[in-house]
């Protein structure tokens, strides 16, 4: 850890010596066959870290914002009706993203503080005996207040209602911190970013995209060029990108994972816990 002027919030986190030293690249010819060796088992072992062996993990340069773009933009038509539960900044912003590309966002006020409401989504998913609702937006970690909700019993009130929407969770402040199931939680979109759990510079959306949500991606009619799935899947194929990839990201990116799985994800996630609880401890003292 790089003690130079270390910071306390939430992220972008402090950079590891040894990652500021893996970013640390010189240029690249990113069509050489060197830039796929490394980038193709980045996007492979970036799986483990979102718990999912089915779905396809997608990086697109921008911060975790751009994340919330590229998912919306990728599953949803104009006018389709969303359900989203408000408790933070982080999800109000993500209701403002959708309300501005033209969806029907319908809003779950919930205190500030409190986490997804998973009864309420139920019932109002129960109710929505047309599928009206095309997809559920969920932050997992609402980083404002620090509150961390519940994925699984999100899924269980969905497969309760028996209802076909698309789960899309935020787990910019959340993934590679505490455990993430994306297959056992059926989570379709899962969004990370670079500067959080991952270590790195600010950047890089990290994204895990289900075989579900692969199939919404051709239905799907709201405009998107520089985050088209379909873009960065055939490119991916290749072992490329279809632009200038962050190179020194996708280096970083190599040793984050290194580091990850050189601690265990278990231990990861044991120290985060600890040091939270730390903090909880200190200021409930
Ligand atoms: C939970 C959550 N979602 C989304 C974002 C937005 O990410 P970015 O600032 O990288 O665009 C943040 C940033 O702090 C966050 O904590």
């Amino acid at each position: 850890m790089s003690l130079q002027n270390p910071i306390f919030i939430p992220g972008p986190t402090n950079i590891p010596e040894r990652l500021r030293h893996a970013m640390n690249v010189p240029t690249q010819d990113h069509r050489a066959p060197d830039f796929s060796n490394t980038f193709l088992p980045v996007l492979q072992d970036a799986k483990i870290v979102f718990g999912t062996s089915e779905g396809e993990v997608l990086l697109f340069t921008s911060s975790g914002t751009g994340g919330w773009e590229a998912a919306i933009s990728n599953t949803l038509s104009p006018g389709d009706k969303v359900l989203i539960a408000r408790y933070g900044m982080f999800s109000h912003r993500w209701i403002d993203m959708c309300q501005r590309h033209g969806l029907d966002v319908q809003v779950i006020e919930c205190e500030w503080g409190d986490g997804a409401p998973a009864d309420e989504f139920q019932n109002i998913l129960a109710a929505d005996t047309n599928h009206e609702i095309k997809a559920l937006m969920v932050t997992h970690n609402e980083t404002a207040t620090g509150v961390l909700s519940d994925i699984g019993a999100v899924r269980t009130a969905i497969d309760s209602a028996d209802h076909p929407a698309l789960l899309l969770v935020d787990g910019v402040s959340s993934i590679a911190c505490v455990p993430f199931k994306m297959d056992e939680w059926g989570v379709d979109i899962a969004i990370a970013g670079s500067q959080k759990g991952f270590m790195l510079a600010t950047g890089m959306a990290i994204l895990a995209i289900s075989p579900k949500a692969l199939t919404a991606m051709d239905q799907a009619k709201l405009p998107r060029t520089y985050f088209d799935f379909r873009d960065m899947l055939k490119a991916n194929t290749n072992g490329g990108f279809p632009y200038t990839p962050p190179l020194n990201l996708i280096y970083g990116m190599r040793a984050s994972l290194d580091m990850l799985f050189e601690e265990g994800l278990e231990n990861v996630y044991a120290r985060h816990h600890r040091l939270a609880e730390g903090v909880r401890q200190a200021v409930s003292a």
